[in-house]
């Protein structure tokens, strides 16, 4: 991956801000967003780093940090802290509480705190080394002010509503804005909504596999907390546990303002903002993923959604998590497998 093209004229950003994986990874194709190829490519479900669009022109020159506190409102907004760069996503409802006795017993390593927007920002520009880490993720509501509400309807709907009746997705679920740290990871996962991932602010490198190599990632279990997130600490892969990590092949890019990264649904996605490169903004536009007729052969993004079903059924009719494991190796080992 080249940090610039050859003539530009200001160097962006290098390759030692970027984190180090030892990863087989190619580029995400870029194109500019009148260029047939970008509907070619969402057609079939793949990822397409789109450029030119005026998506979020209206938020580009005047969302910085300032406005925002300014314009956000006064409600709480969802921030996550933790006490590393990893902002690992945990589903709350499948955690073991006292009110909560179906959950899996587990201690998140990042925590979920409602805040001042003010009071975010304060501890962003006063953020030091050893302190804990803060990611602010919430999506946009009726709560925002005026001028949000303002830039929001700016936003260039007709180029995102016509990729939806293009490509025949539902509705708009939510656009989540994303206000990080440099540095910041969110862990490889996937979500099972079509994305459209809007740089506003800062740089965002962004790590994906299709959801053909869902056995090198190893996925939690779906009644785990981390469902749908990859057991594997990219930092430090654990080989022996996870022996088909070394053979996973991804594709990435890094995005700057302006630019729009489709991440297709069921495409395994990891998100740094780059290491010195000060605060990064995002908002993305998740889709539900439209009505699936069942075609054969079947899309490798279905029968992630196949396999999901059975884990949930088996959990609903067994109850508990600890029987699941066993059930499947009875069934599946030295009937389904070679030895
Ligand atoms: C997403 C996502 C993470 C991030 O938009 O689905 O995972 O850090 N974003 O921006
Ligand atoms: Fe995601």
């Amino acid at each position: 991956m080249t940090s610039c093209d050859k003539d530009c004229d200001k160097k962006r950003w290098d390759s030692s801000q970027l984190r180090k994986y030892d990863l087989g990874l190619e580029p995400i194709p870029r194109y500019h967003y009148q260029d047939p190829k970008v509907d070619e490519l969402i057609k079939k479900n793949q990822p397409v780093l789109i450029t030119g669009s005026k998506l979020v022109e209206s938020a580009l020159q005047k969302w910085s940090l300032e406005y925002l506190e300014k314009n956000l409102g006064k409600s709480g907004y969802t921030v996550y802290l933790s006490r590393n760069h990893k902002f690992k996503y945990f589903d709350e409802k499948k955690m073991l509480t006292k009110t909560n006795q179906k959950g899996v017993e587990f201690t998140p390593i990042s925590k979920r705190v409602d805040m001042k927007v003010s009071d975010f920002m304060k501890r962003l520009k006063e953020w030091k080394r050893g302190e804990e880490r803060i990611y602010l993720q919430q999506p946009l509501n009726s709560t925002v002010g005026p001028s949000i509400v303002e830039d929001y309807m700016k936003f260039d709907w007709p180029f995102v509503t016509s990729k939806k009746t293009k490509h025949n997705w539902g509705e708009l679920t939510s656009n989540v804005l994303f206000i990080s740290m440099e540095g910041n990871v969110t862990p490889c996962h996937y979500d099972e909504q079509q994305n459209l991932f809007a740089q506003i602010h800062g740089y965002k490198r962004c790590i994906l596999f299709s959801p053909d190599q869902f056995e090198y990632l190893y996925p939690h279990p779906v009644y785990h907390p981390h469902d749908r997130q990859s057991m594997v600490d990219f930092e430090r892969p654990d080989y022996a546990r996870f022996p088909k990590f070394r053979n996973v092949r991804g594709v990435e890019t890094v995005i700057e303002p302006g630019d729009v990264l489709y991440i297709p649904k069921y495409w395994w996605h990891h998100v740094e903002s780059l290491m010195r490169g000060g605060p990064t903004i995002t908002v993305n536009f998740w889709y539900k993923g439209g009505p699936t007729t069942l075609e054969y052969p079947l899309m490798d993004h279905q029968k992630v959604s196949i396999m999901r079903n059975v884990e949930k059924m088996l959990l609903e009719v067994l109850q508990d998590p600890k029987e699941v494991g066993p059930l499947l190796r009875s069934m599946v080992i030295g009937r389904y497998t070679e030895q």
